[in-house]
């Protein structure tokens, strides 16, 4: 994958032959094996390079197509995808669903079927509800990649945060993560867990009570409700938004209240690990998960994390499209 023409087609054989991605979906860390999880963060660490040349594209997916197909609102995850596929030459389609059939009545389905008769050859798709791209899956031939479904998984977003770790602590086996936030309604949350057990890390899930699942522990991860034990000892904390619109009454009086209880800021920050990583997916609530001065301080990797998502998509778009040849 380094420099254009030739050079690039013969990396990208010599890369094949060295790794055995048989997948045609990615649709969350839960079914992939620490070796796969591992293969895709090496492939980013090798892409990341192509973001910094003058020239920043590389021939990888000429001819390939690809669709990203938006139900549910996105800017970081799109933004990516969208400029992951540009930066692999790719030829990408975007559409969201308030501007698709859907909204006259077409089943998802029938939209993906029809997505399917135009040879594409891959569909990104980010839905409301858990297991709409498993559904896909079984309907269509293109290869389909999670972007987030309902509350079950957000596996590109579990995989970028398990870069950034990586890079910056030059591993991941023996971190000690927490999560602070609304566990129960978080995708990145399950996919976080499912990919930093399996590569070895120990995972600790803190929130309030009603916002942490009653069986979480089975997943391997320690449960706390006391936050300044989830701050003390962690390598990375990673702070989630509460997703108000995944509830359909609130789970705790207010905001306010979250953020006096469960918000980090500075002085919480001293309690922590000098060259603790402050994380966030995003989009970031100021104020309530974490004040401003936190997010923007300098343990915050919060556009870092940014930056890796696009290593990691095209990472993924490159290997699930081996599959297609
Ligand atoms: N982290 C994340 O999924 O952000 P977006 O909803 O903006 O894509």
């Amino acid at each position: 994958m380094r420099g254009e023409g030739g050079e690039a087609v013969m990396e990208e054989k010599r890369i094949k032959t060295e790794i055995n991605w048989t997948r045609k979906d990615l649709l969350g860390l839960k079914d992939l094996s620490r070796e796969e999880i591992e293969l895709i963060i090496k492939t980013a660490e090798s892409l990341k390079e192509v973001s910094t040349r003058s020239i920043k594209k590389v021939p990888t997916l000429r001819g390939r197509t690809v669709v990203n197909f938006f139900v549910e609102p996105s800017t970081r995850t799109r933004a990516s995808f969208e400029l992951a596929e540009k930066r692999l030459s790719a030829d990408s389609l975007n559409f969201s669903g308030s501007s698709s059939s859907l909204v006259k009545g077409e089943t998802l389905k029938d939209t993906a079927k029809n997505i399917e008769a135009l040879q594409v050859d891959l569909i990104v798709i980010r839905h409301s509800s858990s297991g709409a791209p498993h559904r896909l899956a079984e309907y269509v031939k293109p290869g389909i990649v999670n972007a987030g479904d309902g509350i079950n998984e957000h596996p590109t977003q579990a995989l970028l945060d398990m870069f950034t770790m990586k890079e910056k602590k030059g591993k991941i086996e023996g971190l000690k993560v927490s999560f602070i936030g609304d566990i129960l309604h978080s995708r990145v949350a399950r996919s976080n867990i499912w990919g930093l057990t399996k590569l070895g890390a120990k995972v600790t899930v803190c929130g309030p009570k009603t916002l942490i699942p009653y069986d979480i522990e089975s997943l391997g991860v320690h449960r706390t409700y006391n936050v300044e034990e989830a701050v003390k000892d962690a390598d990375a904390i990673n702070l989630l938004r509460i997703q108000l619109e995944r509830q359909n009454e609130p789970f705790f009086p207010s905001l306010g209240e979250y953020a006096k209880g469960y918000g980090i800021n500075a002085q919480m920050l001293k309690r922590a690990k000098k060259d603790v990583l402050i994380m966030h997916p995003g989009p970031v609530n100021r104020g309530v998960e974490l004040t401003s001065e936190v997010a923007d301080g300098p343990n915050s990797v919060i556009l870092e994390q940014v930056t890796n998502g696009l290593a990691v998509r095209m990472a993924v778009l490159y290997l699930l499209s081996l599959v297609r040849k």
